[in-house]
């Protein structure tokens, strides 16, 4: 029997890639495999909360306890988190959302042309549906939730994380550097860096290595820990 310290919160947590079209057989990608997303939905809803998982286009199945919606592009990933952000107590954004999309998808399949060596696609920036979230709000019907973001990173992870915490006003960001191939996108483990701010004071607790299921329910544990510490003060 598992304690329920996140017993009537309400949780929403992205996760996998986000898939943008270039035509109706085409898309931009990455390499994310939901896993690390998945495994905070699981351990939240085994601590008694109640999860709502939008993820990105994967291959695993919604955890037991956890109500999955399923979007391709960034833009219905936004729509899907801004629809519950006012029933949200904490929103945890460990989808890899692709930064940019077509300018323009085209309607048709774009044909290869023998006289065309190069092509150039043009492509515009996707909405930061995290800052979105984060965004401070004086409306009492739609209040900002807390926000936790992910940085995944290949190099100063650390000062990336913290200027991320700061700039997109997150209570708390999760660091992990994937140029470490047995660690992050598409492996079982992790090695994270959780930082914490309250009032651009920020803390730093590295995490020992593990399993992206445990390190998910250490993370979900402390978050919960610092979101109930927020509440109080
Ligand atoms: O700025 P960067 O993409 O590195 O920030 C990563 C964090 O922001 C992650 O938590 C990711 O889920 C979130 N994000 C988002 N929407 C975007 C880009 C990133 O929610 N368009």
């Amino acid at each position: 029997e598992v304690s329920q310290p996140a017993a009537g919160l309400r949780f929403t947590i992205t996760a996998g890639p986000t898939q943008e079209p270039l035509d109706p057989v085409r898309y931009l990608s990455n390499h994310s495999s939901g896993k690390m997303g998945y495994a905070l939905a699981a351990a939240a809803a085994e601590l008694g909360a109640e999860v709502q998982l939008i993820s990105g286009p994967v291959n695993l199945a919604i955890p037991a306890g956890v109500n999955g919606t399923q979007v391709t592009t960034a833009k219905q990933m936004l729509e899907a988190c801004e629809s519950r952000r006012s029933t949200t107590d904490i929103f945890i954004a460990c989808a890899a959302v692709a930064d940019y999309r077509a300018a323009t998808p085209a309607d048709q399949k774009i044909k290869k042309q023998a006289n065309q060596d190069e092509l150039v696609l043009k492509l515009v920036k996707n909405p930061d549906i995290l800052a979105n979230m984060a965004k401070a709000t004086t409306d009492k019907n739609n209040p900002r939730p807390f926000c936790v973001g992910f940085a995944a990173e290949t190099q100063q992870v650390e000062d990336y994380a913290q200027d991320k915490l700061l700039r997109k006003n997150l209570d708390a960001i999760v660091a992990n550097d994937v140029s470490d191939n047995s660690i992050g996108f598409g492996s079982d483990e992790n090695r994270v860096i959780l930082f914490t701010q309250h009032k651009q004071t920020i803390q730093r607790e590295a995490l020992p290595q593990g399993s992206k299921l445990a390190l998910g329910r250490q993370l979900i544990e402390k978050l919960l820990a610092f979101y109930k510490e927020q509440k109080t003060l």
